[in-house]
């Protein structure tokens, strides 16, 4: 027994040197704060990589996205923020607020340790907007014992509309772990913007895990203060692990229009997206809402693990929703976490950004949803370059779009049209199911048939030494008349820095390409490349570190790496103002 358990501690510290040495994932996974490594950080965080136009704080550590909404006219973001430091730790809710979702202000920190409660941390959760508008924080507090345990959070100052101040209820915690309950106290995290049931009480769910099967834990309150686990959790999926930020909300099955947390009813249904912990994805399935059994059922055929859907194929984590009532749309925040190791992002002095906020409803065919940059980032775009209508690349060849500004702080849309599909489409093997090994298998300078043709973006001249590179690559399935479109996101030579992660990204695009145009839009911000496919069906976003390619020196290319040739049938290129960031 004793030898047993010394070699399974043995193992565990064996586990933990590895983790350690390895870097940056686990310093998320594991909620690991080193506190000495504040000391390596610069006063001033080094410029280069800074965005222009995607969120960030000037300065430290940000992770997820926390609490948006609106309320009085004003957009609301609060956000997992270390004060002291660049790596993660010390956290608080740091708040901004915006009149547009694309300037931003910022505030002092809303909701910062000082109670039982929540003294360790005060971690993930979402807003409530309360009958006579009234908004309400339920978040993770990490109490003395190190457990989690939910709170309660309202602002002490209504007639504020940029709600400053907060108050936490002083009977705080209004859900925690006990031995009844058989909660998990380190596994209980990241309330959901609750909704309100025709029985008059409030649900919401609270990601947790049993073993390996992950939980969304469902509670209810008739006064949001005293709140009751339900018998059986929301949803639950076998071998996904924690579910760290789960999200649930109706979508409209007939209009993009975006509906309140709280609707049910005909023409709805549900989207339930999970944060995985042991990958960092976010994935989602659509389903019904069985109001009957307080229940959520993912539709035949939707995939509810790793494998399933996702909002981004790239860096994109913790995302959260909020219905944005003065637009009357759905909007999607997710943080776009690092690709530097941990000691390179202290060293720079600040680390995480959020991706552009992004309109989401359910796609036509109900099976997947649909994602678009909101359209006041648009407001942004000076200096539009444009291509003829119709211009040919031919195969093999490429394209500088060389008039514009700034190519390294931009937004590029292109569609493409495809002639002979028939004959110089590659066959598609059946056992490739991984997208994003298809991708970092074939990368962009690998020649195909339909393919790869798309962007260079962030590239050094004559894109020769960096650049990112998003394209497609076209399939033909066996014998018939369909086609498979993969989209990629290819970082393998995006700097000749050797220490970033330069994961490939890829994912298919429900597309067809002999119907219809197969567009791309990027979003290219210094070191965030943030792409939407098949008109937002398939997203990926990455974070890259040229070396030459910054500023001034950023390169912009429309290439053709295929033996057929290809139509650009629209193309537009802006340079991007600089938003105001905090
Ligand atoms: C997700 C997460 C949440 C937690 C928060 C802590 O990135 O791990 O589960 O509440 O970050 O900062």
């Amino acid at each position: 027994m004793a030898a047993a358990a010394s070699s399974s501690r043995l193992l565990f510290y064996f586990i933990v040197l590895v983790i350690v040495s390895h870097g940056v994932l686990q310093i998320e996974a594991s909620h690991v704060f080193y506190g000495n490594l504040e000391s390596l950080q610069p006063t001033n965080p080094n410029p280069t990589y800074r965005t222009s136009y995607h969120f960030q704080p000037p300065k430290n550590w940000m992770n997820d996205p926390n609490g948006p909404m609106i309320y009085k006219g004003i957009y609301h973001f609060f956000y997992q923020y270390n004060p002291y430091g660049a790596d993660w730790g010390n956290i608080v809710w740091a708040h901004s607020t915006s009149l547009d979702l694309v300037n931003w202000k910022s505030h002092p920190p809303a909701i910062k340790p000082s109670v039982r409660g929540d003294i360790n941390g005060c971690w993930s959760g979402s807003a409530t907007l309360l009958p006579g508008n009234k908004p309400a924080m339920l978040y993770t507090g990490i109490d003395p014992q190190n457990r989690q345990v939910q709170n309660l959070a309202m602002p002490s100052n209504l007639s504020d509309p940029y709600l400053v101040k907060w108050s936490k209820f002083p009977s705080n915690p209004v859900m925690e772990p006990t031995i009844t309950n058989q909660i998990n106290s380190s596994s209980f995290r990241d309330p959901t913007t609750a909704w309100l049931g025709h029985d008059g009480r409030w649900r919401t769910v609270v990601g947790s895990k049993r073993n390996r099967r992950g939980l969304a834990i469902l509670y209810r309150s008739k006064d949001f203060v005293r709140w009751t686990e339900a018998r059986h959790p929301l949803h639950s999926a076998k071998d996904t692990g924690m579910w760290e930020c789960p999200d649930f909300y109706p979508v409209s099955t007939r209009t993009r229009t975006g509906l309140d947390t709280s609707r049910v009813g005909r023409g709805i249904k549900h989207v339930m997206k999970l944060s995985l912990d042991d990958t960092k994805h976010d994935y989602y399935t659509v389903g019904t809402y069985d109001l009957a059994k307080d229940k959520y059922v993912p539709d035949k055929g939707s995939v509810d693990n790793d494998s399933g859907l996702r909002y981004d194929y790239g860096k994109f984590y913790a995302s959260k929703t909020f219905y944005d009532s003065a637009k009357k749309r759905r909007i999607l925040w997710g943080w776009i976490n690092e690709s530097l190791p941990l000691h390179d992002y202290v060293r720079q002095g600040w680390s995480g950004l959020q991706a552009i906020p992004r309109a989401v409803w359910l796609d036509k065919s109900g099976k997947q949803l649909v994602q678009w940059p909101i359209s006041e980032i648009e407001k942004l775009r000076r200096s539009r370059v444009g291509l003829p209508a119709g211009k040919v690349l031919k195969a093999g060849s490429k394209l500088e779009v060389s008039s514009l500004p700034t190519a390294a702080q931009a937004d590029v849309e292109v569609s493409f049209e495809v002639q002979e599909l028939g004959n110089k489409a590659e066959t598609m093997d059946p056992s490739w199911t991984n997208p994003q090994l298809l991708c970092s298998r074939k990368d962009a300078s690998a020649k195909g048939g339909l393919g790869p043709f798309g962007l260079k973006v962030l590239a050094s001249k004559n894109d020769s030494m960096e650049y990112t590179a998003i394209f497609f690559r076209i399939y033909k399935l066996g014998l018939t008349n369909k086609y498979k479109v993969l989209m990629c996101s290819d970082q393998s030579r995006s700097s000749l820095n050797t220490s970033p992660d330069k994961t490939t990204y890829g994912a298919f695009v429900e597309v067809d390409p002999a119907r219809e145009k197969l567009s791309l839009r990027t979003l290219i911000d210094h070191s965030i490349v943030e792409s939407f496919g098949g008109g937002g069906k398939a997203c990926i976003t990455a974070r890259v570190y040229p070396t030459l390619a910054i500023g001034e020196a950023a390169h912009l290319y429309v290439f053709n790496h295929g033996n057929a040739h290809v139509r650009i049938s629209s193309f537009s290129a802006w340079s991007m103002k600089k938003a105001h960031l905090n």
